[in-house]
């Protein structure tokens, strides 16, 4: 296994380990052409940056505006926020597991109760219409539906989305269900998970259960959240569940997720329904940290191994030639490729959901520096023009596929004050900044149609358990009271007003 492979271990500790080190990357201009078909028109004019003397909470100045019927939305994960974690015929996931196992997360937090949203869920469906949201973002917990991951669907885990599903449409909010966000069943997990190549085939028969259930009612399916981060978090540095260390399993359950991804979108195809499906990546933007051409090459490797291997299967039909040949040519994920895999992987989709966080600046032995200043999370660095060099390579690099942005944001340690309030102004710079980004992405001709901040509520943020807050509603766990932060009130006009 090549260094910079063996490096990738340890990535996290390093990231957080090297702040401020690197010198300026390369930076991506605008697109050469513009891409047809940008969904409505945009006022002119894509600004700069934030002024930080000026009132974060500014009323939108109208300078940015986005297109007609833009997807302003905010998301969550299932075992985030739902808590509930024994009822209705719920079985155990991985996280259960992790999360019970002592030493695994901050706190020893679990997802039983979280925000409890398993039995608030109209309350927080009144907040998204209060808030304005035209889109809302969550997932389908698959314990939920089949409790060992095979067999019989739990009727009464299926009534639960079709509740949350139909109290969207009342309120005029468009649901977007993702079909697996982590929380694989601890039986298929007991039977190998994702290192299990039946893994894929048990996901496809419960998305195809998920797409009877409720097909008629979700116009957008996202079939696995960030398989990155699982065969990184879960499979090499092990700090996400199932919590191993192994290289050579890791890029094999690379394989199988990708695969399960394929099997989806063939299931609902079969279905015949008109839903809309596509993966949802975690994209980082990797620029060489100084200009030598050991830098710019280990850049390229490490894009390779952060985007071009979850993109191209889906989007070419083919995993990265570099990316291959640094695992070696016995790889266990070389080995797992069968004939007819990477058509099923690149069954056509309908958008790319894409989440930004951070870039990674990439030095000439494969290691990363920081270069911005963080967030709460040692990981994140802020960086908007990385949004949109990201959105832009996209297009430029896979064609004009219709692009949702579905996670964006940052935790800070928001307290309630004396006087009821969550004043979160380093939030609203953030997404403000971001959505310019963003903005100047759609006039370049990026043809993106929504927008999700992550999160809608604080909740369990996996292994950093709850002291990462990410919500615009802050959620008192005590009570379980929901306070609408400073930022969820400026976003809310930002909707009101199609832009900023
Ligand atoms: C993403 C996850 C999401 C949340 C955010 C902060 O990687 O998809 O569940 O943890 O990070």
């Amino acid at each position: 296994m090549s260094m910079l492979t063996r490096r990738r271990l340890l990535s996290r500790a390093a990231l957080s380990a090297t702040a401020g080190a690197a010198g300026a990357g390369p930076r991506t201009g605008a697109l050469a052409t513009a891409v047809a078909a940008t969904a409505g028109s945009l006022a002119a004019g894509c600004g700069t940056g934030s002024d930080p003397d000026t009132d974060p909470t500014d009323r939108p100045r109208g300078e940015r505006r986005f297109p007609t019927g833009f997807g302003w939305g905010a998301a969550t994960s299932a075992y985030q926020i739902e808590g509930a974690a024994k009822e209705d015929g719920r079985g155990e996931s991985v996280w259960d597991t992790f999360s019970h196992t002592p030493g695994r997360t901050r706190n020893g937090d679990t997802g039983d109760v979280a925000a409890d949203h398993y039995h608030r869920y109209a309350d927080d469906l009144d907040l998204m219409r209060d808030l304005g949201l035209r889109s809302y973002r969550f997932s389908i917990s698959w314990p939920r539906i089949q409790a060992d991951g095979t067999g019989t669907v739990n009727q009464r885990g299926l009534d639960f989305y079709r509740r949350l599903v139909d109290g969207l449409h009342e309120r005029g909010i468009s649901p977007m269900a993702t079909l697996f966000h982590w929380d694989l069943p601890q039986a298929l997990q007991d039977a190998g998970g994702w290192e299990n190549r039946d893994t894929a085939y048990r996901f496809a028969e419960y998305a195809e259960a998920v797409f009877r259930g409720l097909g008629d009612q979700v116009p957008a399916w996202l079939t696995i959240n960030e398989p990155k981060t699982v065969v990184q978090n879960g499979y090499l540095s092990g700090h996400h569940a199932p919590g191993f260390q192994d290289p050579q399993a890791a890029y094999l359950v690379a394989h199988h997720l990708q695969l399960a991804h394929g099997l989806a979108v063939r299931a609902l195809r079969a279905t015949g329904d008109a839903g809309r499906i596509g993966p949802a990546l975690n994209l980082h933007p990797c620029y060489p940290a100084d200009d030598s051409p050991e830098a710019t090459r280990a850049a390229h490797l490490y894009d390779g191994y952060e985007n071009r291997l979850y993109l191209d299967p889906v989007f070419k039909g083919s995993y990265p030639a570099d990316v291959l040949a640094d695992l070696g040519a016995d790889s266990r994920l070389a080995r797992g490729v069968a004939d007819g895999d990477l058509e099923i992987i690149s069954s056509p989709v309908d958008l790319l959901a894409v989440q930004y966080y951070t870039p990674y600046y990439v030095t000439g032995d494969g290691g990363t520096v920081m270069r911005w200043p963080t967030s709460q999370a040692d990981w994140q660095q802020i960086y908007p023009d990385g949004m949109y060099d990201t959105l832009t390579r996209v297009t430029r690099d896979y064609g004009p596929i219709p692009l949702t942005v579905t996670e964006n944001g940052l935790p800070q340690a928001d307290t309630l004050s004396a006087d009821g309030t969550v004043d979160d102004a380093g939030r609203i710079s953030f997404l403000r900044d971001h959505l310019a980004a963003a903005h100047r992405a759609i006039s370049d001709g990026v043809p993106l149609e929504s927008y999700h901040v992550w999160s809608l509520l604080d909740n369990f943020e996996w292994a950093e358990g709850y002291d990462q807050r990410w919500g615009l509603v802050y959620v008192d766990y005590p009570t379980q009271r929901r306070v609408l932060k400073r930022s969820a009130h400026w976003y809310r006009e930002v909707i009101r007003s199609n832009g900023l």
